[in-house]
């Protein structure tokens, strides 16, 4: 495990915090806050949210956790690519904010590439509500590595830290040539559903098995294999989602797990690198 620092002098641990389907239901508004609040006592302090998910309802759930934490944790929202346009980028952002109580985030990101909108419109916008402080960094999400290269162009001299994509022991197209190129350009990957996608693979698949190997050897879980091996490189975040304690206190436990390197090939093996690339999708 090493940390990340999203093109700063501040690190953050490898693992954050995701809040896809939390902020929908109040009578677990206050449970979702103490989740939250748990793990960025254990150091998951980076929480990413959207301005869509639950309709804002996640931002709400976070401003709330983060109130007595505001400055050691680093919150992550996104615009949604059908609000890319030039104001629809800085409301949106605005509309965040005052969701988040906060004055700023520390990373703001164009959710997904539009259909709707230019690049360089959106990526224009971007680098206002940079300039004006209503954001500490830029990034994107789902971007290949063309996507990365205009992006960045569009930004002039303002650097993109991030691009948050779908990475796992179940999805590795990313590691053809966007991880590579992230690495090379000091661009933070931002691994999203690390380990969603575990949960729908049946007890005798033949890849499952070998998790529950692993898991036995290292007397852990077949989760925390699975997220330990999503961050063993260098300049990825993974970013599970939980609301259970119980799940929260295996998660942390990757960053004191270390897979041997047969291990590391054994899971190489059991799970292989597609052939193809990231595919890029227009929303
Ligand atoms: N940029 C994008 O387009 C994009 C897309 C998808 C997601 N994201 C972000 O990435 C975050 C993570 O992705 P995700 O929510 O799709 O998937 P994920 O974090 O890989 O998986 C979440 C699921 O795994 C369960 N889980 C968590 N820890 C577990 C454990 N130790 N053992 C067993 N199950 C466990 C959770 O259930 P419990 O709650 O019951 O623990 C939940 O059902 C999202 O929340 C969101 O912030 C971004």
């Amino acid at each position: 495990m090493s940390f990340v620092t999203f093109g700063t002098k501040t690190q953050y641990y490898p693992l954050g915090q995701g809040t896809w389907c939390i902020g929908n239901d109040p009578s677990v508004f206050a449970h979702e806050v103490q989740i939250l609040q748990e793990g960025v006592r254990h150091n998951l302090a980076v929480i990413d949210t959207a301005a869509m998910y639950a309709e804002g309802g996640a931002e709400r759930v976070v401003a709330r956790a983060i109130q007595p934490y505001r400055r050691d944790v680093f919150v992550v929202t996104k615009v949604w690519p059908t609000n890319a346009s030039k104001a629809g980028v800085i409301s949106s952002l605005k509309n965040s904010l005052r969701r988040l109580e906060t004055s700023h985030v520390d990373l703001f990101l164009l959710h997904w590439p539009s259909a709707h909108y230019p690049l360089r419109e959106t990526m224009g916008a971007m680098a206002t509500v940079y300039e004006e402080g209503l954001t500490k960094a830029i990034g994107v999400s789902n971007f290949n590595v063309d996507l990365l290269k205009q992006a960045q162009k569009f930004l002039g001299p303002i650097p993109l830290v991030a691009n948050q994509i779908e990475y796992s022991l179940m999805e590795r197209a990313a590691e053809v040539s966007v991880i590579p190129y992230c690495q090379d350009h000091n661009i933070t990957i931002m691994a999203y559903s690390p380990i969603k996608r575990l949960n729908s693979l049946s007890q005798d698949d033949p890849k499952r098995q070998v998790l529950r190997q692993l898991a036995r050897q290292y007397a852990t879980t077949e989760h925390v294999i699975a997220l330990t091996w999503v961050i063993r490189q260098s300049n990825i975040i993974a970013i599970p989602k939980t609301s259970q304690y119980r799940h929260l206190s295996e998660n942390i436990l990757a960053f004191t797990l270390k897979l041997s390197s047969e291990d590391e090939e054994r899971l190489d093996m059991a799970f292989p690198r597609p052939p193809h690339d990231l595919s890029v999708q227009w929303l």
